[in-house]
């Protein structure tokens, strides 16, 4: 078919919407570790290498929720590939911002992932304990690769065994929100990633 004639030009990668800044909420922050620029780059490159690996695969994203429907919806719009996408809720936090250390699925995928290339998509591995859990849960279904792709990680991931093979930046062990991730169900629309200020959570 000839496309010739849309006025739909492709955009550049990671092109994306600004919604809430951190500027427009600062005084429940205490600082900004990357701006929604930032996070655009450094998905669009990530993208670039999922489109480059993945090259003649079909392949499924699995978004983990809540916190990851940023990534899933920015990453896979990023990439110039066609994919599949199905999404699963785990438990394994609070209101608070400790590890409950409790894992339970509160909702499963609707795909069959057997002999499917499978990219789970984080948007935080601190402990590894919610991932370590996901990767022997959906390995046990035997897909036919299983890989893992998170926005921001922890130090104390990288004491876990699960391996990652696409991470967006490692950050300091502090607890962050914004793009996805919360605090009591709040700021997963801040287009920034950025510190609370202590008062909110005191
Ligand atoms: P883990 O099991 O300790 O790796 O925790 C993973 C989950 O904890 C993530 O999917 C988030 O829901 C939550 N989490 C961990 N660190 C943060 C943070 O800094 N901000 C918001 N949520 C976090």
């Amino acid at each position: 078919m000839d496309n010739s004639g849309w006025r739909i030009r492709r955009p550049a990668r990671g092109c994306r919407l600004s919604g809430v800044r951190a500027a427009d909420i600062s005084e429940d922050l205490s600082h900004v570790l990357y701006t929604a620029e930032e996070l655009s780059t450094r998905l669009a490159a990530i993208a670039a290498d999922i489109d480059r690996d993945y090259a003649g695969k079909d392949l499924l994203l699995v978004g983990v929720l809540n916190g990851a429907i940023m990534v899933v919806s920015d990453l896979s719009r990023a990439m110039t590939k066609h994919c599949t996408m199905d999404w699963m809720a785990i438990s394994s936090y609070g209101s608070g911002t400790k590890s409950s250390g409790v894992v339970r699925i509160l909702k499963d995928l609707t795909t069959d992932i057997t002999g499917k290339h499978v990219l789970i998509i984080e948007d935080i591995v601190d402990t590894g304990l919610t991932l370590s859990y996901l990767v022997h849960n959906l390995a046990s279904r035997e897909p036919a690769s299983l890989q893992v792709m998170t926005m921001f990680r922890k130090p104390d991931a990288a004491t876990t065994v699960v391996e990652v093979a696409y991470v967006g930046f490692d950050i300091p062990n502090e607890f962050v929100v914004g793009y996805g991730l919360d605090y009591a169900g709040r700021y997963r629309n801040l287009a920034d990633v950025a510190t609370l200020a202590p008062h909110i959570y005191s």
